[in-house]
């Protein structure tokens, strides 16, 4: 049997297709391995979305030192599709390079691979990839699950690649999404999160004919039996309607967070990032949500030192933020990435100062991290349980609002896939832990 190392960087997408590769791999006889020697092929599984992730890419091929002469190596994802054939020419030990559109030709390709041709995979093809991978088969029997319904980005943000990357917007079926589901509760999974870099854009052919959009998908799944939670990410402001938040009120199944991303809290900002919304139109959806569902965790991703932004743009983002109070968010450096409008905009701000303004900014999200998770201290809460811990007989799940929960497994009486009862006594920035009450199922 042939051996496999993956390294799978960027998006919750990119763990999505690794799951997948590895999956028609294992078909043709590969195993994973975490042992880059023992290995026969390297994947890089690689993202584009800001300027250390591919660095990262260069740097770990070439740390691969000797053995990149002998092992075969794939460069798949993102950084595949916008770097294309300079991968190659910068690292020529690499075999063959493929976008995120082409991956389902991964076993084809290998079978061909002899470190004399080179392949390069990057053109968007005519077939849908989605119709030529076989049923889920996960090696990892995990109870949560990713699951791509919605791929690529038509809003053309001036800061970002994935336009570029993923290609055009494109939806699956919900007839073909409830099959996967069904594969996926088959193998144990109760929790599915579904993934798009535009998910609440989604509008695939509904059940029965028809445009379904991302509530009606989630009403269709919340029916199948074995399925108890629902997430999805990651959205858009501009493509919330009112039917995801009525979900948020009607379907129990669909867990009370939602990830909204606002980058800044300038409207003179949010019109040069081309995000098709102001902060007051931000601000009402938010409102909306909160009156569906109050106790719905808040996420948000920031950019800070967009081109262009002054002292009092960023307060601006700073007074946003304090209004709409987050319990987690995702915040990061501007980084010019080529080909993209903004990486050509005059007045680039200097890395000092938005390594200020990231720091101002995190420290503030942290602080409301905190106290969003101290609204749980003493509650009872039913986690999910997802892992090990480091310590003996540690379990570690996650709560409804996404928030990771540390406890002791007492007698061994829970296991991972349970829903377990747990008393909240400890409260951190980045976890909870608390102690086993019950065994609830
Ligand atoms: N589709 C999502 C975002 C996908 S990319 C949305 O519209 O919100 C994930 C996050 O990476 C973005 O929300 C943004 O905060 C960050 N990001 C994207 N491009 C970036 C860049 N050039 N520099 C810094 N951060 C960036
Ligand atoms: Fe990028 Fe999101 Fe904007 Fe699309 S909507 S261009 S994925 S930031
Ligand atoms: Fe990165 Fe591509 Fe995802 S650029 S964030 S891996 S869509």
């Amino acid at each position: 049997m042939k051996k496999v190392f993956l390294k799978t960087y960027g998006c919750q997408m990119n763990v999505y297709d690794s799951e997948r590769i590895m999956e028609s791999l294992s078909e043709n006889g590969y195993k994973q391995t975490n042992n880059l020697n023992e290995s026969d092929l390297i994947i890089f599984n690689t993202c584009h979305i800001r300027e250390k992730a591919a660095e990262k890419l260069y740097s770990d091929i070439g740390r691969l030192k000797k053995i990149r002469k002998e092992k075969k190596i794939i460069v798949a994802g993102c950084v595949a599709q916008a770097e294309d054939k300079q991968i190659i020419q910068r690292m020529p030990e690499v075999d063959l390079v493929i976008g995120p559109q082409t991956y389902h030709k991964i076993p084809e390709l290998v079978s061909k691979l002899n470190k004399k041709i080179k392949y390069v995979e990057t053109d968007f093809p005519i077939e849908n990839k989605f119709d030529l991978l076989k049923e889920r088969v996960r090696s990892e029997k995990k109870p949560s699950a990713f699951l791509t319904i919605q791929e690529g980005c038509d809003k053309f943000c001036t800061f970002c690649v994935v336009p570029y990357t993923r290609g055009a917007e494109y939806s699956r079926t919900a007839k073909e999404l409830v099959e996967e589901t069904k594969q996926l509760l088959s193998q144990g999974v109760s929790e599915i999160t579904l993934l798009g870099q535009n998910v609440n854009a989604y509008h695939g052919e509904g059940l029965n004919g028809g445009i379904s959009n991302l509530a009606n998908l989630i009403y269709e799944l919340s029916k199948l039996a074995g399925l108890e939670r629902i997430r999805y990410t990651t959205n858009h402001p501009v493509d919330v309607n009112q039917e995801l938040i009525d979900a948020h009120r009607d379907i129990k199944k669909l867990m009370p967070y939602i990830h909204l991303p606002i980058q800044s809290g300038s409207n003179r900002i949010l019109k040069l990032m081309n995000r098709k919304h102001t902060c007051e139109e931000y601000i009402e959806i938010i409102e909306k949500i909160r009156n569906a569902r109050s106790d719905i965790a808040l996420s948000s991703d920031f950019i800070t030192g967009f081109p262009g932004e002054t002292d009092k743009d960023f307060e601006l983002t700073i007074d946003l933020v304090k209004k709409i109070k987050y319990a987690q968010a995702y915040s990061f450096n501007y980084s010019p990435r080529p080909g993209t409008p903004s990486a050509d905009y005059e007045k680039q701000i200097p890395q000092n100062i938005k390594s200020e303004r990231l720091k101002l900014l995190q420290d503030i999200l942290k602080q409301q991290q905190l106290e969003f998770n101290d609204q749980s201290k003493g509650k009872i809460i039913s986690i999910l349980v997802e892992r090990k811990g480091r310590e003996i007989n540690q379990l570690v799940g996650k709560t409804p609002y996404m928030q990771s929960v540390f406890f002791k497994n007492i007698e061994n009486k829970s296991k991972i896939g349970d829903f377990v009862d747990v008393k909240i006594d400890t409260i951190k920035v980045n976890n909870l832990s608390g102690e086993l009450v019950e065994y609830s199922r």
